[in-house]
């Protein structure tokens, strides 16, 4: 296995770390891509992101980035869109060219054609330098929902219950909840030269552990990080409980 884990005390921290990792990788590399999530878990390390990035600490003006998934259906003047998060928490704030900027195309009805498109957008991009991961209490990453496969490139989903019940907080009621998503396959994630996972507070510890010390198997998706050779983990206290539990930290908790 070839992940670290990097402990945080709690969330801001994580985020600290997290966003750390991600500066690194622009200072070293201007024009890096950057894959990029969406969802609570990020939200404080961009927010640390645009600090620096203020500051001059940081310059996104030749970093490329693109996301992970998108919500069939909507698009970005939608609220609820991945399009308008990213506009909104990230890419307004920070001096990257919007040009280079790259989501799922939700407006998109024709799913094999978006799906081949966005390949075909990602090989041109040169592949994905660093990718940023949240993960689901299932063990999803991106919206590679827990099958009895795992999917290769990008693809259109019909999202589980769960998902659609762990999103409805962002949503007025369940119904508007999109029920499909377009989303990077597993293969598209591992083909990442680097990937950064992060995870806050308790309802991540168990499936954190299942990821990284149970099986590799599609029924928990994010376990396939286990065959990535570059895989770094930023995780809460809270969030590594059940690792620590299990006698798999070395550093006290
Ligand atoms: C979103 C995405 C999802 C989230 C996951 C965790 O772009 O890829 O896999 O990372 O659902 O979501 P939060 O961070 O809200 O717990």
């Amino acid at each position: 296995m070839s992940f670290r884990i990097i402990v945080a005390t709690d969330y801001q921290e994580m985020c600290r770390k997290a966003a750390n990792i991600i500066s690194a990788q622009v200072i070293l590399n201007p024009e890096s891509v950057l894959g990029l999530a969406t969802g609570s878990t990020p939200l404080g390390i961009y927010r640390q992101l645009i600090d620096w990035c203020k500051k001059g600490d940081v310059d996104f003006s030749q970093v490329k980035t693109a996301n992970l998934d998108e919500y069939r259906g909507i698009g970005p003047e939608n609220d609820q869109s991945y399009a308008y998060y990213m506009f909104e928490n990230f890419f307004k704030s920070i001096n990257v060219n919007p040009g280079n900027t790259h989501i799922p195309d939700g407006k998109n009805p024709n799913a094999q054609e978006e799906c081949r498109r966005y390949d075909e957008l990602l090989r041109s991009l040169g592949g994905i330098d660093l990718q940023l991961l949240g993960i689901g209490q299932n063990g999803h990453i991106g919206f590679n929902e827990p099958s009895d496969i795992f999917e290769k490139g990008t693809h259109c989903v019909d999202l589980t219950q769960n998902t659609i019940e762990a999103n409805s907080r962002f949503f007025a009621s369940i119904d508007e909840v999109p029920k499909q998503a377009y989303t990077m396959g597993i293969q598209t994630i591992m083909m990442a030269d680097k990937v950064l996972l992060a995870a806050n507070g308790k309802a991540k510890a168990e499936i954190l552990y299942q990821s990284f010390y149970g099986p590799v198997t599609p029924k928990v998706p994010a376990s396939i990080l286990q065959m990535h050779r570059d895989v770094t983990v930023v995780a809460d206290e809270e969030a590594l409980a059940v690792i620590k539990q299990k006698g798999y930290l070395s550093r006290s908790l």
